[in-house]
């Protein structure tokens, strides 16, 4: 098939080069002259495990071309997916005039020629099916004067639900797919879309190996309402599970019980599970905050007020300065003290900002009177562009951070974090402070090497030094 993707970010690109490894012939489109350029010389724009690899092998299959102009490609498309950003306002409302203005382009650029559906990947509130079913009505009508009713096309709600850092593998081996349309021809096309990922026909890219197992992927079909709200509440649901975990950890370390033990023994029971339920800074990232703000935000326009989602939000705020709190508890004045950040980017694997932890620990300890350094092998040239104004000394390395900091603080659990040689790092800071604030290294290990270990919901902040008595 024919498609355009609108928005060349981190959804647009990945569904992009998916879509066309798969065989469709695919054009992206992006207002941002600067991201097309470097999509058309085959890098990618953004930091995204086998994204460069597989936009090689999609322009191979049914081809990729990326473009500044949606007019042509929309008119030539028989799928339009709209994959633009929709951050949020002040308020916690979306903001939705990137996907207006995208529905409105699409409608000028459509003509008699073909049925076409308009996809919407961006998470959107529930009931923008039908407003961009509108725009894209009025769109043509801005164009068309007349003829208007040989324009025919269906609207579908298809959400999106990679995760930055596994997005090619999660694109191309999804749980499930989520279809919301309200007529049977719009669901004929988009089931013929995602036929090769729905029977799992296709064959797997060298370094994205289809899981064992996996012979089929499920394809949920629903009103365009319910897919729009399938979005919001798995992602509630998600953001309320980490904060179900913090939220234990935090009175494990009351009562004295080991958070990662407690977890294991909860997240074996299958109906609750073992993902997501590791107790840490909190999460972050562009769509969890936003995406609760925004399902608050449709609850109340409907008189509903959204109580455990906002706690879920509340627990996460506290949780992310959470850490400060240890920092104080082991080096008492944090004015003029220095803390080395491991890690910025809001996970590991991506270099993506938005709504970082990391961010607002630094703020935090900045306003405090400390002074910040900061090392991540991936995310520290977007933090210097993005956070211009945010006091933090970046570093080359993990030696040039922990040289002279006071503390150490692991904030994002990048794979390197977790192999260090932690006996040449203690030494090299003031205090020996190490507080994980992801659990990711070994309490042993640590107090072996000589740091005074915290972790996140770990009774061994208050047991150093009876540990380290018995270690060999
Ligand atoms: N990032 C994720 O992990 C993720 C996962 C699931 C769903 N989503 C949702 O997908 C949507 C996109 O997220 P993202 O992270 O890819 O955003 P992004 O900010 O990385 O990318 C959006 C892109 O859209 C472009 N754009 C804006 N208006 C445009 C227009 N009129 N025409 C063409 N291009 C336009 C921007 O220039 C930008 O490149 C959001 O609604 C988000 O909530 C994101």
């Amino acid at each position: 098939m024919q498609v355009t993707v609108i928005g060349t970010g981190y959804v647009g690109t990945v569904t992009g080069a998916c879509l066309s490894y798969l065989g469709h012939q695919v054009t992206c489109v992006d207002t941002d002259a600067a991201k097309i350029a470097k999509l058309q010389r085959g890098e990618s724009p953004i930091y995204e495990p086998y994204l460069e690899e597989l936009l090689v092998l999609a322009s191979q299959r049914g081809g990729i071309a990326f473009s500044t102009e949606l007019a042509g490609a929309a008119r030539e498309s028989d799928a339009i997916f709209i994959a633009v950003g929709t951050p949020p306002k002040a308020n916690g409302e979306p903001n939705l005039e990137y996907l207006e203005a995208a529905a409105r382009s699409i409608g000028r650029s459509m003509d008699g020629s073909r049925f076409r559906v308009i996809i919407n990947k961006s998470t959107v509130p529930v009931g923008s099916g039908n407003l961009v079913e509108t725009l894209v009505r009025e769109g043509i009508e801005d164009t068309h004067r007349t003829g208007q009713a040989n324009i025919r096309f269906g609207v579908a709600s298809n959400p999106e639900f990679l995760r930055e850092g596994s997005a090619v593998a999660d694109s191309l081996y999804p749980d499930r797919i989520v279809v919301g349309a309200g007529d049977s021809q719009t669901l004929d096309l988009m089931r013929r879309l995602y036929e090769p990922l729905v029977a799992q026909s296709f064959d797997p890219p060298a370094g994205v190996p289809r899981p064992p197992q996996m012979t089929s992927a499920p394809m949920v079909t629903t009103t365009l309402t319910s897919a729009e709200m399938i979005k919001y509440a798995a992602n509630a649901f998600l953001a309320m599970k980490i904060g179900f975990a913090n939220e234990i950890a935090n009175i494990c370390e009351k009562v004295g019980a080991e958070a990662p033990e407690v977890m294991t023994g909860i997240g074996l029971d299958s109906r609750i599970g073992a993902k997501f339920l590791n107790p840490g800074v909190g999460w972050g990232g562009s769509c969890f905050g936003k995406d609760v703000h925004a399902l608050l935000h449709t609850a109340r326009e409907y008189g509903y007020e959204g109580k455990l989602l906002q706690a879920s939000l509340d627990v996460n705020a506290a949780q992310r300065v959470a850490v400060i709190q240890k920092l104080q508890e082991k080096l008492f004045i944090l004015k003029g003290r220095t803390i080395g950040l491991m890690g910025l980017a809001f996970k590991p694997d991506t270099d993506d900002l938005r709504d970082a932890p990391s961010l607002t620990i630094a703020e935090r300890l900045i306003q405090m009177g400390a002074r910040v350094k900061a090392y991540d092998p991936v995310a520290m040239p977007a933090c210097k562009t993005q956070w211009p104004d945010v006091k933090i000394k970046y570093c080359d390395s993990m030696t040039e951070l922990a040289t002279g900091s006071d503390a150490l603080v692991l904030v994002t659990e990048w794979a390197e974090f977790r192999k260090l040689d932690l006996a040449t790092l203690a030494p090299l800071t003031s205090s020996r402070v190490l507080v994980d604030g992801r659990n990711a290294i070994q309490p042993e290990m640590a107090i072996r090497a000589g740091f005074d270990y915290t972790g996140i919901g770990r009774t061994v902040r208050a047991r150093n030094g009876e540990m380290r008595a018995v270690l060999p």
